[in-house]
């Protein structure tokens, strides 16, 4: 199963180091890019992750990253 394509791009968001958050890998969140429970109906799961640091960063939106949560570029390809 694909995950779906929440956004063809990056989602910038305010993140705090230390603290823990749940980024949505099946792409059907309606609270993107993080997990709203919606992964119920898939087999996908949430991806835990702890931000290393506080400040912007771009999380994953088309859900193909190499890298989750962190966009690498992957949604320019497809
Ligand atoms: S809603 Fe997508 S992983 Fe939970």
């Amino acid at each position: 199963m694909e995950p779906k394509m929440a956004k063809k791009g990056p989602y910038a968001v305010e993140l705090e180091a230390g603290k823990e958050y749940y980024f949505c890998t099946c792409g059907e969140s309606k609270k993107q890019p993080f997990c709203d429970g919606s992964h119920m109906e898939t087999d996908f799961s949430p991806m835990a992750f702890k931000a290393e640091k506080t400040g912007k960063a771009f999380l994953c939106g088309c859900k193909k990253t190499n890298n989750p949560p962190y966009c690498d570029g992957e949604h320019s390809k497809t």
